[in-house]
């Protein structure tokens, strides 16, 4: 039995077949698991932008990668405007964006035209989409439903809306995942960001529907002594649910 850290190194490097073509095994066994916490699995892809090795792409940036079932598609063309039209803001909380789907680059940049056309107000789109023609990400990522699973083999599959927030340490620390029906919410991949840069500067959390400039929780792990030298004022509605005002 081979062990899980043997597997993914395996998977990490595509193998060749005898005809020299790169293939990727996608089998579940193999499949990399990502939870809160993992090291965010690196690949290297062609995308609009050029290949790029996705752990470099981040460098000491944040990163939020994303994935859309097919270009040339209605949710996904509003969704790539929109997160293109929001990029100054990325930009200013240290975010780089890059959306994935497993077309090719040709595609890729046929349908920027497009998006920059219906969806960007005329300003040009902001940032690479990464196509993901060999499966390689989605299958890494698991951005596909269960039936596409069994068919990343075969041929085009159509991913799903993922959302993977990923830090400078390159570890996962948020994921989303929508179906194909559902386009996103960009007001609330900023929000999260703003909370999980919040919770990493100021040791808070982020109670219901929280936006910045709102009230924060001390987190039940600080004692009210801590909290008091650490926060100031702070109320308490409960012994483990108190609140507190950041300036
Ligand atoms: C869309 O992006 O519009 C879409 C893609 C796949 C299925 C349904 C909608």
């Amino acid at each position: 039995m081979l062990s899980r850290t043997l597997l993914r190194s395996r998977i990490a490097a595509p193998r060749v077949n005898s005809l020299g073509l790169r293939f990727y095994s996608f089998s579940q066994e193999e499949q990399p698991r990502i939870r809160i916490g993992s090291t965010a699995p690196n690949f290297e892809v062609n995308t609009t932008q050029g290949k790029i090795d996705f752990h470099e792409y981040i460098g000491d940036k944040w990163a939020v990668l994303f994935s859309h079932p097919a270009d040339f598609t209605p949710v996904c063309t509003t969704e790539l405007g929109a997160f293109s039209k929001l990029k100054p803001e990325f930009d200013a909380r240290g975010v780089k964006l890059i959306g994935l789907s497993t077309e090719g680059v040709d595609s890729h940049n046929q349908w920027i035209k497009d998006i920059e056309e219906v969806a960007t107000e005329g300003e040009k789109f902001g940032f690479p989409i990464i196509a993901d023609s060999t499966k390689e990400v989605a299958y890494k990522y698991d951005m596909v439903t269960e039936d596409d699973f069994k068919n990343l083999k075969s041929g085009m599959v159509a991913t799903v809306r993922s959302v993977f927030v990923i830090d400078p340490a390159k570890k996962i620390r948020l994921t989303m995942t929508y179906p194909a029906s559902t386009g996103r919410n960009t007001s609330e991949v900023l929000r999260v960001v703003d909370a999980l840069q919040l919770a990493d500067k100021r040791g808070i959390a982020t109670p219901v529907d929280w936006t910045e400039g709102q009230d924060v929780i001390i987190p039940p792990t600080v004692s009210n002594e801590d909290a008091k030298a650490k926060f100031g004022d702070f109320k308490t509605v409960k012994p483990y649910l108190r609140y507190t005002k950041l300036n």
